[in-house]
């Protein structure tokens, strides 16, 4: 049985919306909404969602997030049901689908953490202070990096039993996986599965989100 762990605690200060961006309103809904009816579309019931203080959703645990997304994941796995696996998710990513959330969980049969990632489609290059280019990397190596990401649960409480510091350097779950010596497996996702982040990216949502709601729902 999967648990899925829900991080809407965040501030939201790059939308700068005047609430926290998971409860921006998204195509009629609070933005988090999105999230969880593709989790329960894919049949996972279990669901703690890391929040601000004060915040009331039915059907779900709700804890207080942390100060950092590591210590808001690090909070809701703490109240989490029992569960051998894992499923984290960004409220931020309102596009997901019940698909990404199985396809994560189907490929931990053969990794420690298995993480949602769409093929980088840009020419990734690397430069200095003074922005001269040192490197341009094997674009056909690369991956941009999403959520879902499932992780056993062993595993992911082993990753987060490290200091503070080490908490809010980690820009996702894979990473500490990956410094505790775990495997980690990308499983294709698309560039559609996007963050929302500014009120670009909100705008982009909206249309995406419309525009699934105006197609027939799929027989
Ligand atoms: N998050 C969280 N607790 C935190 C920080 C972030 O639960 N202390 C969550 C956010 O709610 C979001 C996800 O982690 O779903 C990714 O974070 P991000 O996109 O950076 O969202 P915010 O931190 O809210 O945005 P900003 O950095 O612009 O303030
Ligand atoms: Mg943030």
């Amino acid at each position: 049985m999967a648990v899925a762990l829900l991080v809407a605690a965040g501030s939201g200060e790059r939308l700068g919306a005047g609430r926290p961006k998971a409860f921006v309103v998204l195509a009629g809904r609070p933005m988090v909404e999105w999230s969880l009816d593709a989790l329960r579309a894919a049949g996972i019931e279990e669901i703690v969602v890391a929040a601000p203080p004060g915040t009331v959703l039915d059907g779900v645990i709700v804890v207080p997030g942390g100060a950092t997304r590591s210590a808001s994941v690090r909070a809701a796995l703490a109240a989490a049901p029992a569960g051998e696996d894992v499923v984290v998710h960004d409220a931020a990513r309102p596009l997901v689908t019940p698909e990404h959330f199985r396809a994560a969980l189907h490929e931990l049969a053969d990794a420690d953490c298995a993480i949602a990632a769409a093929p980088v489609t840009d020419t990734v290059k690397e430069a200095g202070a003074d922005r001269l280019v040192t490197a341009t990397l094997d674009r056909s190596r690369l991956w941009a990096i999403q959520t879902p990401q499932a992780v056993r649960r062993t595993v992911l409480e082993r990753a987060l039993d490290v200091d503070d510091d080490v908490l809010a350097a980690a820009t996702d779950d894979a990473w500490l996986v990956e410094r505790a010596g775990g495997t980690v497996r990308v499983v294709e996702s698309s560039p559609a599965n996007l963050k929302v982040t500014t009120s670009h990216d909100l705008l982009i949502a909206e249309h995406l989100l419309a525009d699934r709601l105006s197609r027939p729902p799929a027989s």
